[in-house]
């Protein structure tokens, strides 16, 4: 990696100004204050990464069977003897609630000739039983049974456990690592729980857990979730309100990276315009052009500038009829892929706060209160009806950011009061294809009352995000604007008649970082 002697542009000092200015400031973590942006220099990473076989073979050699991995939840295992499959490329574990408290992971297959023992997630065994000849073994993984054993004379039932893999835990997640010789997942995961002091994983649930085949490379599609820079083109609707490019702080510790989106730091960079009327269709207007879509039905999208032009779309953004014959797809998607009219899809100091709440919000913060401290109030009274045990305590810079971190491969746990947590890896052993998998991970309730799931929403390689609205709610829309890029990227490269993908110094810094670490595991050249 190519460094310079030149400072790396960061957002570091107008942040640290917010956190002064927080209504909660004695309460920001320590992680929170600290600084660690990632050397400068530009990188340029080998496009093979993601398109060639060669480098998807070394991953299985060098990163996959070596490294940490978030396999299970707690909240997949209600019961003693439930188990979940964990398959990884060509790989395949098994994870087992064996106690109380106490999991372990084994490959997951029999040791006679080789089945692989469950293919699906099983409640409340008492025994793992191959399904073929009824080898069994008991949930601490010793022999149980062998049919016929009168067949194996010389057979050391000692010696034939099922081979385990190391398993670790963190946050009500379960970890393994096939490589008997890994550091311990403590030293592996370094401060990661610092970041997470307001409110830890520990008191968290799975909500609601969606998985979803897309054409692409795994890294093709986890990268596009790892920075901010994509919001003004792929999510332009998260522009209103005074954010730009450079609202999102970015730092890199150890095996994880970290980003918060703050909103608007000085609130320049997108104009003013004109409220909407409110015509009961959904409608959104693009915050840098000034274009309106507006839902007009049978998927359809009516799309109009400021001058009055205006033309016909399809929910896919193609044109159909007017004049004006091109529009922005991903604001088409959005419209007229759901009823979008009411949903905020902005966040934190975005977030407008209606009228009457602001008065009694002044109220109690004083006039001079700032947006942010306005939507923070707001954030904290809505949770106060969950959590009123901490509610109160929360900074307004947890509140009103998006936090989203990285933890090296695939792992990225949100921060703060975002429920997404997302997982990508290889679709089986076809280095063109990813499994993305969003988790939402809710608050745990004061009062005790919440159920989580155990179960997962699969969506198809061609089913839309829209579909899981019951587990997304208003996400699915967003992701559908995501995963639209995706396929094009992988080709893209392919075509590309460049060797290499560029990233940006500050922006992509995560990106970064993980390519950092990636030069580490796998290409070892
Ligand atoms: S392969 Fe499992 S019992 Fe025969
Ligand atoms: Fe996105």
């Amino acid at each position: 990696m190519a460094t310079s002697q030149k400072a790396l542009r960061t957002i570091d000092d107008p942040f640290h100004a917010l956190l002064e200015a927080d209504t909660h400031a004695s309460n920001i973590t320590s992680a929170m204050h600290v600084d660690n942006p990632i050397e400068p220099g530009p990188a340029l990473i080998d496009k093979n990464r993601y398109i060639s076989r060669e480098y998807h073979e070394l991953e299985k050699k060098h990163l996959w069977s070596r490294v940490w991995q978030q396999a299970a939840h707690e909240d997949d295992f209600p019961n003693v003897g439930d188990v979940v499959p964990y398959d990884i490329v060509d790989q395949s574990y098994l994870v087992v609630r064996i106690g109380e408290d106490e999991y372990k992971a084994y490959h997951n297959a029999c040791l006679h000739r080789g089945r692989k023992l469950r293919e699906s997630r099983a409640k409340g065994l008492d025994e793992l039983r191959c399904a073929f000849h009824g080898w069994a073994w008991e949930l601490d993984g010793s022999l149980k049974q062998v049919p016929c054993a009168y067949d194996y004379t010389d057979l050391d039932r000692e010696a034939e456990s099922l081979p385990e893999v190391n398993i670790g835990r963190w946050g009500r997640y379960i970890f393994i690592n096939p490589d008997p010789n890994c550091e311990p997942l403590e030293e592996y995961l370094g401060d990661l729980s610092g970041e997470f002091e307001v409110f830890p994983y520990e008191r968290r649930y799975k909500r609601a857990h969606v998985s979803k085949v897309i054409r692409a490379n795994w890294k093709v599609v986890q990268e596009a979730f790892m920075e901010s820079y994509h919001v003004l083109l792929t999510h332009p609707q998260g522009l209103s309100g005074g954010a730009n490019d450079m609202c999102t702080k970015y730092d890199v510790f150890g095996n994880y990276s970290r980003a918060i989106r703050t909103g608007a730091l000085d609130g320049a960079g997108v104009p003013e315009w004109e409220e909407l009327p409110d015509t009961g269709n959904a409608v959104l207007r693009h915050p840098l052009n000034g274009m309106v879509y507006e839902d007009a039905g049978n998927e359809t999208v009516r799309v109009t500038t400021p001058k009055g032009l205006s033309g016909l779309f399809t929910a896919k953004g193609k044109y159909i009829e007017g004049e004006l014959k091109d529009a922005n797809q991903h604001l088409c998607i959005l419209v007229g892929g759901r009823k979008v009219a009411g949903v905020s899809l902005t966040q934190g100091a975005m977030a407008r706060v209606p009228e009457n709440e602001a008065a009694r919000m002044m109220e109690k913060l004083g006039n001079n209160a700032s947006p942010r401290a306005l939507a923070a109030e707001s954030m904290r009274q809505g949770l106060a009806e969950v959590i009123p045990s901490v509610a109160d305590t929360i900074p307004d810079v947890e509140l009103t950011s998006s936090i989203y971190l990285t933890v090296f491969p695939n792992f990225h746990p949100w921060g703060s009061f975002n429920e997404i947590n997302y997982r990508f890896r290889p679709n089986g052993d076809n280095h063109e294809e990813c499994i993305m998998e969003v988790m939402m991970m809710a608050p745990m309730p004061d009062d005790g009352n919440f159920e989580p799931t155990r179960e997962i929403r699969y969506l198809d390689i061609d089913d839309d995000f829209v579909e899981a609205e019951a587990e997304l709610g208003g996400l699915g829309p967003v992701f559908n604007q995501d995963t639209l890029n995706m396929p094009f990227v992988h080709q893209g490269m392919k075509a590309s008649a460049r060797t290499h993908t560029r990233l940006a110094e500050y922006n992509e810094t995560k990106l970064r970082h993980f390519h950092g670490l990636y030069d580490k595991w796998v290409d070892l050249k």
